[in-house]
């Protein structure tokens, strides 16, 4: 019987673009759900753009349209941009949907009628200008642990502490620059504390529905039995706040991730509406279908905790499993802006163009556990060249033209290919495994073992099973030779039987990559001339003396060039304040200094700032032209910014100037950078300044930041353009 499977993956933010590491989770789950399809499943993939929450609302402001507009336009782009991978949702839908408030509210509703809703005051930092709660990371403030200057309401990146907002020193509103005002609001909490919640946690936890890691960190955080460690999950937000408001509750809304994994149920029942399948059938308890949520391990706590036992409680059905994934290194290391390793996919797609590369190389390392994967782009570019067009692509280019030209396009009858097939002469563990077996044979065999491993989500070892037939293939065409057939007409017969195994074979191992290479399937398909491959299909072979297409290029190599390209495009050279200011403030007039401003206008009320300065106080006596320029100022590139080991404040900068060595200097801007920030970035440089022996090493020379009174320190940045060396005068 097939199975009826639903499958999701996470829903990206609607306020940000699709990057590779985005794509390891949908390629990963498009190769799953491509897979159970072709296995003649009933599977449907939905997923939906998270589009409420605070970073929306205010990101929309700063751009100067409405939420509305900016989910639109972001929706559209992030659809071309799956498209253009072959990730293929049944349905692409929306948190904002009609859809997803019905099913939202009705979970709410269960949820509240079971009394496991409840209102409760809390004590929460406001923006007195921007009249909103802010979320923790719109909080700023010097570390209560480490002293660090602009870190956020939750955790210190400088030492890793994590804290409450009310903990930081000197807070202030990222949104505005305000001091923050602690404020009283009542808020709604989901009582995960119950009993039953707890209780239902536990078995869930123990029902197989988790990898083994994933079932740890449950166990962690649920605690021993009757330790009663979960808290109650604060689900409302106060207006302004882009959501659902809560029906019973005027300007509360529902807490973007309470309304996002509610969007797989309202984006599934978008797609039943339209195609006429039954919605409950998938979702009520007691339901025989599957449910599968592909995830990063980042979120497992929400849909490991909150949801099951959201949906427990509110009469749905759980999911089947969670598959989390790891995280995507680029070279080994973090995604990094600075070295051009944070790759959008549209930037991919300009350069690289061939999207499939990517599904391979993904799937070549996905082994569905939840350990991280690295994109290595040297490695990237060996692989796709010698597996994909050096080991598979090969066989239909070194076998088709033959065919085509000799035999009019068709392919040998079964009693030749048979004797063709045979693999004696042929080494290998493969072939010494299976003596008996022909190589047509031989490759249907794995159909189940493969099978098995796409199951498993263990496409690194698919992959390398598949892998290992090419390489008996491309044995078997270098010990026939077809090439060297064709040079003695007495030979004819054999030529046109090795040719037809050879595109026999590719065929059959064309189905077994299909899921991770839809597109090129299809082209291969037509170039056989065949309907679209099933799994099954690799257990048949083509016919006897059935017509192909002309052999037409399938799929080129990759040159290391456009990744270079690729790289050098997304490479930023930060030219403004870090970016945590940038993106929390709404808009760019907020991005700036707030020392010298007196008010604001916010609607009809005017606003004190801070306390205007009269004056700023002179640092010294007035200078004339001559004694400025005997500053030697400098553009210069950062080629390198490193923590100093022992040191608190300072960072350890390499600096060209165009000059034949690189200039070392240690810079006080530790609390206001993250090195890895800073590398590529164009700043100011004295030059001239004699140098100075530190604790750490020789600084030669000093980098120009601003700072003030009010939290903050800002480094220099020439406009886009300036070149490491020039002179500032
Ligand atoms: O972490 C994220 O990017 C969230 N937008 C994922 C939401 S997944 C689901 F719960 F909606
Ligand atoms: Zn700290």
């Amino acid at each position: 019987m097939p199975r009826k499977i639903l499958v999701t993956s996470a829903l990206p933010y609607a306020n940000g673009s699709i990057h590779l590491g985005h794509l390891v989770e949908y390629i990963q789950t498009d190769i799953w759900v491509r897979f159970q399809k072709m296995r003649g499943n009933t599977c449907h993939y939905v997923c939906a753009d998270d589009t409420h929450g605070t970073p929306i609302m205010l990101r929309a402001e700063k751009e100067g349209i409405t939420p509305e507009q900016l989910i639109a336009r972001v929706w559209l782009e992030h659809y071309d941009d799956f498209h253009a991978f072959h990730v293929a949702f049944d349905n692409f839908g929306s948190t904002n949907s009609v859809e997803n408030r019905e099913c939202a509210v009705t979970i709410y509703n269960a949820l509240k009628a079971k009394g496991l809703i409840e209102v409760r005051s809390i004590e929460q930092y406001c923006d007195p200008l921007k009249k909103m709660f802010l979320p923790d990371r719109f909080i700023k403030g010097e570390c209560p642990k480490c002293h660090a200057k602009d870190q956020y309401g939750d955790n210190c990146e400088v030492c890793g502490a994590a804290y409450a907002p009310t903990d930081l020193i000197n807070p202030f509103s990222a949104v505005s620059g305000a001091v923050p005002e602690l404020r009283h609001s009542n808020h709604h909490f989901f009582k995960l504390s119950a009993p039953s919640c707890q209780q239902f946690l536990r078995e869930w936890t123990r029902s197989g529905s988790l990898q083994a890691e994933a079932a740890n960190k449950m166990q962690e955080w649920l605690g021993a039995e009757g330790e009663n460690k979960l808290t109650d999950w604060d689900i409302s937000r106060d207006a302004p706040y882009f959501g659902f408001e809560i029906p019973d509750a005027p300007g509360k809304y529902f807490y973007v991730w309470l309304d996002a994994p509610v969007g797989y149920m309202g984006s599934f029942k978008q797609y039943c509406t339209i195609k006429g399948i039954n919605f409950d059938e998938y979702w009520l308890q007691g339901s025989d279908t599957e449910l599968y949520h592909f995830i990063g391990k980042d979120i497992l706590y929400f849909h490991a905790l909150f949801w099951p036992a959201m949906l427990q409680h509110a009469g749905f059905r759980t999911p089947t499993k969670l598959f989390s994934h790891g995280f995507l290194t680029v070279n080994g290391e973090k995604m990094s802006k600075s070295r051009g390793t944070f790759i959008t996919a549209r930037s991919y797609i300009d350069h690289v163009k061939n999207t499939e590369y990517l599904r391979y190389y993904y799937a070549a390392k996905l082994n569905g556990s939840m350990e991280d994967l690295d994109l290595n782009l040297d490695d990237f570019v060996a692989r796709v060249n010698s597996d994909l067009i050096g080991k598979y692509i090969n066989i239909a280019s070194r076998s088709a033209g033959f065919i085509s030209k000799r035999f009019e396009g068709k392919l040998a009858n079964h009693a030749l290919l048979a004797q063709c097939a045979d693999t004696s002469g042929l080494t290998g563990k493969l072939i010494e495994d299976n003596p008996k077996k022909n190589l047509l044979e031989l490759l249907q065999d794995a159909s189940a073992q493969i099978a098995e491993l796409y199951e498993a989500r263990d496409y690194s070892r698919a992959t390398r099973q598949i892998g290992a037939l090419l390489d008996v293939i491309n044995a078997y065409v270098d010990a026939t030779k077809p090439w060297e057939l064709a040079k003695d007409p007495s030979n004819v017969e054999w030529l046109q039987g090795v040719c037809s195994v050879a595109l026999q074979a590719f065929r059959i191992v064309t189905i077994y990559l299909k899921p991770v290479l839809p597109h090129l399937a299809m082209d291969v398909a037509s170039f056989l001339k065949v309907s679209e491959l099933q799994w099954e299909d690799a257990q048949t072979l083509l016919p006897e003396g059935h017509g192909i297409n002309a052999y037409q290029h399938l799929m080129s190599r990759l040159d290391p060039k456009c990744i270079e390209a690729m790289v050098e495009a997304n490479r930023e050279s930060l030219q403004t304040t870090p970016a945590v200011t940038q993106q929390a403030a709404a808009t760019p007039e907020q991005a700036k200094p707030k020392a010298a401003t007196t008010s604001v206008q916010i609607g009809d009320a005017t606003l004190p700032l801070k306390k205007p300065d009269a004056n700023i106080s002179p640092v010294a006596e007035t200078i004339s032209i001559d004694d400025f320029n005997k500053i030697d100022l400098r553009v210069a590139r950062i080629v390198n910014a490193e923590h100093v080991e022992g040191a608190d404040k300072l960072l350890k900068l390499t600096l060209d100037i165009g000059e034949a060595q690189p200039r070392t200097v240690f810079a006080g801007i530790k609390s206001a950078y993250d090195p890895e920030r800073l590398v590529g970035r164009m700043t100011v440089m004295v030059a001239n300044l004699a140098p100075r022996k530190m604790k750490f090493g020789m600084s030669e020379g000093m980098v120009l930041a601003a700072s003030s009174e009010a939290p903050g320190l800002f480094v220099l940045s020439p406009d886009a353009g300036a070149q490491p060396g020039m002179r500032i005068k």
